[in-house]
């Protein structure tokens, strides 16, 4: 073969399979979420189908939750799409646990996942639906008509499912509640934060930024969606739904960051 035609060959399988890798890389991506509960597309998704007929349908997976605009900023949420429900929360302090240590503080992001999980809101209420111009009054963005979801007529969870977290959260793991009893000091070594209040708990490690703890779970020094996280905020380390879950993720089942086998998720944080 001619010496340059061989070389622009090469040149351009070397460029094919890198894009091919990198497809793969953003499938790989996609996969994790794509035909999950967290998929209400009319088109993929594990029932649950935000469905509608012509421009209604939508098959945008991320718009359910984010918005490239217009989102809500008064929620610790990334581009978040929805309003956060107004209901009132009881919490897990509000239980006669005679051995809870921090209190329950409302707020930050886990109301993100409680705009859908609390029951109160319908999956097509959104900020700004996909289209031209889509910026929505808060109303049903569809208004039931053309779009529906195929789980309840009124679009929200349905009630009796244990997915339907309500807006009663004394039986639901403590959320909005500082790390340990709260007061960590990043006094036990490079970025890891110890002093507890209750010393039951194991300690997380901090980035630079102190916006976020985690526990490393593969040693790399990096916070990768699979280690347990801490939310920062009222200069303490919060545990929220996103803790434990990632939305994103099916890997390990009902979202988790990482499998529970022998408990793996609880003795992150708690030293039993
Ligand atoms: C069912 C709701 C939901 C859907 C659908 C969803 N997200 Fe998220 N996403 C969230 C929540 C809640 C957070 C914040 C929680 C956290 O910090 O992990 C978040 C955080 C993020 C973050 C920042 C934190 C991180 O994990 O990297 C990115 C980036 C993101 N989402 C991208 C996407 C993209 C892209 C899609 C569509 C393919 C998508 N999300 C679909 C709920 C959702
Ligand atoms: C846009 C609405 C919406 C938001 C926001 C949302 N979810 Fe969900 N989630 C759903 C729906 C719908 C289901 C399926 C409910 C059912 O099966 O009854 C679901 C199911 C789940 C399940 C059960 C999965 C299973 O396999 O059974 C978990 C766990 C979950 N969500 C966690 C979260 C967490 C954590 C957040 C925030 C980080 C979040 N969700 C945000 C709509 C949402
Ligand atoms: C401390 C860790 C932790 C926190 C915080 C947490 N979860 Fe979970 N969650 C779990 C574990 C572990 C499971 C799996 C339980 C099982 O397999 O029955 C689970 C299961 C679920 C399920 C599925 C229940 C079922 O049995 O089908 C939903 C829905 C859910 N979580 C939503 C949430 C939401 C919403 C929040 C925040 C309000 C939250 N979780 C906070 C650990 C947590
Ligand atoms: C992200 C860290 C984290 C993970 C993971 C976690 N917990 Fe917790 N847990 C906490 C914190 C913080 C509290 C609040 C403790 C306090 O303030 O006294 C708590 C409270 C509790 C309580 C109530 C204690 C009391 O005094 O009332 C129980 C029980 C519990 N967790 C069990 C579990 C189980 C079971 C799992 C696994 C499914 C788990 N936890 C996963 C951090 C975590």
């Amino acid at each position: 073969m001619d010496k340059r035609l061989s070389g622009f060959l090469g040149r351009y399988l070397l460029g094919l399979g890198g894009a091919l890798l990198l497809s793969a890389m953003s499938m790989g991506v996609q996969a994790q979420i794509s035909g999950s509960k967290h998929d209400l597309t009319s088109t993929g998704g594990a029932g649950n189908k935000v469905s509608g007929t012509g421009a209604n349908g939508s098959p945008e997976i991320c718009v359910f939750c984010h918005t490239p605009h217009a989102s809500n900023s008064n929620v610790n949420a990334p581009l978040w799409n929805k309003a956060v429900s107004s209901s009132v929360l009881t919490t897990y302090s509000q239980t006669n646990s005679s051995t809870m240590d921090g209190s329950v503080t409302t707020g930050g992001v886990s109301l993100a996942c409680l705009s859908c999980h609390d029951g109160s809101q319908s999956m097509d209420v959104l900020i700004n639906v996909p289209g031209s111009g889509g910026l929505s009054t808060g109303a049903r963005a569809y208004g039931g008509a053309g779009y529906t979801w195929s789980a309840t007529a009124d679009g929200k969870i349905v009630q009796s499912s244990i997915a339907n977290l309500g807006v009663d959260l004394t039986n639901d793991h403590p959320i909005q509640v500082p790390y340990c009893g709260g007061g960590m000091t990043l006094s036990g070594g490079a970025g890891v934060l110890t002093n507890c209040a209750d010393s039951d708990f194991n300690a997380p490690v901090t980035m630079s930024s102190n916006t976020i703890a985690y526990f490393d779970g593969n040693s790399n020094s990096k916070r990768d969606k699979a280690d347990i996280q801490l939310y920062s905020r009222n200069s303490d380390y919060f545990v929220e739904c996103g803790s434990c879950h990632d939305p994103h993720n099916t890997s390990n089942g009902t979202f988790l960051r990482k499998s529970n086998a022998a408990s793996a998720v609880c003795l992150t944080c708690h030293n039993k």
